[in-house]
């Protein structure tokens, strides 16, 4: 019984958006109100240069940005919240993907000024292909945006969702007033408190405000989208079918509250996951969870390492021994971590939904399944993200081949990177979602395995993989190159969206996929 409660209180999530959007202040303001922080601007401290997480790479300390996703959580009204960060601007990487198969629902923030932008749409998709219910909060009401109705508009159509607007904004920019709580039936008037106040809707007539032609315009227009609009529907939105659309300001802060109480009642606790063969529940008593993430190096004398479990059922608690279900070998769970902020605390027990920072003498990989009991099955394997920047690579110094081999192997392994092979002539190709795996690759195979490699950039590319049947080397060069992945499955990488038009419309008859295959299966049940 317990083991039900601990899974239902927790609330774990990711909070997807562009650069520059607002995920920092946001997720500020929320730990505020978790009383993690006592002041904003202690997150990111852009201009003092600060960072909230560690400082733990080199690297990290050149480039003076977090490289690793740190995981906050906290307390409130009764619920435990875990935000695990996606890191994005320079440090985008695949592990920013590999969060996403670790939360049970995501934020989406949109810059009201700027509508969709191409970060956003690249993590809304991997969100999309896993059913992961989205919430989206339109930001930055305080300053002249694009309409709401327009907005609402760009996510149905870009990003193919159906939307349903919890509230509606009154005015914006210097005539921004407050938000129509639709789904509770109140107003909230913008007073520059920080503490929200909240008016039902049939007392907003003894105020001065629905006397106000704009207030009065909002009312009329919300009238319109009750007629016309979708129906709510909370099923949906746990199928991430359609997405519930708060609007507000992170920085004034205002409507963040209402968004945020929202949220944490509709946002799904832990629910069940697949095993190869099985079904586990969150509230099986059995411990089970998976790891999304390796973090080498945090401590380069020592070159230690800290792998991130997601807990996906049982209880976890210091000390324990465990399986690793790919090797059956039993481990001590002895050094663990949780993330609070900036500062690491030892972590004595978790539950479904909860992310531990495990030691890792170096036995895991991603993708790993630890559990015990009755448990025997792995969960299913994490997806390979489609890579966008491909760069040829090769030994500075031929001599060092076998450390070169070996540092390339085992970097693929932990997926700091992934490898294609060219064809018919062999040569090897690094993929990545973002320039920071690169430098990371590079530095660590300096470091590591005391390699000089060179890299030679090939470009930005569009991979779409091809039915084996359908291989025909002859159609392929230097500028939509084919080359095989990992599995030994073909893909052609082309030179631009051109080139792949194009090359459409020359061959309709060849299927060209987008994403790996291995991708179209969704890994969480939603039952
Ligand atoms: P990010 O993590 O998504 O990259 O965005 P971040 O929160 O750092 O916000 C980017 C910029 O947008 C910041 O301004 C921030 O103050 C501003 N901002 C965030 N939310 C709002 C909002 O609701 N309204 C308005 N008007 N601005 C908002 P900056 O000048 O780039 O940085 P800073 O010096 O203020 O930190």
């Amino acid at each position: 019984m317990e083991l039900q409660e601990q899974v239902q209180k927790r609330k774990t999530f990711a909070i997807i958006s562009h650069p520059d959007a607002g995920k920092t202040t946001m997720t500020e303001k929320l730990l505020l109100f978790g009383n993690l922080i006592r002041s904003a601007g202690t997150v990111k401290g852009k201009k003092t240069g600060k960072y909230a997480t560690s400082d733990w790479m080199e690297i990290e300390k050149q480039r003076g940005i977090s490289v690793t996703s740190s995981v906050m959580n906290f307390d409130y009204k009764g619920h435990k919240v875990n935000i695990l960060d996606t890191p994005g601007h320079e440090d985008f990487s695949e592990d920013t993907y590999r969060t996403l198969t670790a939360v049970d629902s995501v934020v989406m923030i949109i810059d009201a000024t700027k509508g969709i932008e191409a970060q956003t749409i690249k993590l809304f998709k991997v969100c999309k292909m896993r059913g992961i219910p989205i919430f989206t909060f339109i930001n930055k009401l305080d300053r002249e945006g694009r309409e709401p109705l327009d907005l609402l508009d760009q996510i149905e159509e870009v990003l193919n969702i159906e939307t349903y607007p919890m509230n509606w904004p009154v005015g914006m920019g210097k005539r921004f007033l407050g938000i129509l709580d639709r789904y509770h039936d109140r107003f909230v008037q913008f007073n520059g408190n920080e503490e929200e106040s909240y008016i039902p809707m049939d007392e907003v007539s003894s105020l001065a405000v629905s006397e106000d032609p704009t207030y009065q315009e909002t009312v009329e227009e919300l009238a319109l989208l009750d007629e016309a609009g979708d129906q709510f529907s909370l099923e949906r939105v746990l199928a991430g079918d359609q997405t519930p659309v708060f609007f507000g300001s992170a920085l004034a802060p205002f409507g963040v509250q209402t968004f945020f109480d929202t949220f944490i009642q509709m946002a799904p606790s832990p629910g069940p996951r697949r095993t190869v063969e099985a079904v586990v529940s969150p509230d099986n008593p059995d411990f089970s969870g998976f790891i999304f993430k390796i973090q080498a190096n945090m401590n380069p004398q020592h070159r230690d390492r800290i792998a991130f479990l997601r807990v996906c059922s049982g209880r976890f608690e210091r000390g324990m021994n465990v399986t690793l279900a790919r090797t059956g070998k039993s481990i001590r769970l002895g050094q663990t971590q949780q993330f609070v902020a900036s500062s690491r605390d030892t972590v004595e027990e978790a539950y479904a939904g909860d992310i531990i920072g495990v030691y890792d003498p170096g036995s895991y990989r991603i993708g790993d399944t630890l559990l015990e009991g009755k448990l025997k099955e792995s969960y299913d394997e994490l997806p390979q993200f489609p890579p966008e920047m491909f760069q040829r690579v090769t030994a500075k110094n031929v001599m060092k081949a076998k450390q070169f081999r070996k540092g390339i192997e085992q970097l693929v392994q932990e997926g700091a990177i992934q490898l294609f092979r060219g064809y018919p002539m062999d040569s090897m190709i690094i993929g990545a979602v973002g320039q920071l795996q690169y430098d990371v690759f590079q530095h660590r195979m300096r470091n590591e395995y005391n390699v000089e490699v060179l890299l030679e950039s090939i470009g930005d590319r569009i991979p779409r993989w091809l039915r084996s049947e359908q291989v025909d080397p002859s159609l392929f060069d230097e500028r939509n190159m084919l080359v095989k992945d990992r599995e030994g499955d073909f893909l052609v990488l082309f030179k631009n969206d051109f080139a792949l038009r194009w090359f459409t419309d020359k061959h309709p008859d060849i299927e060209l996929i987008d994403l790996y295959e291995v991708n179209q299966y969704d890994q969480t049940t939603h039952s």
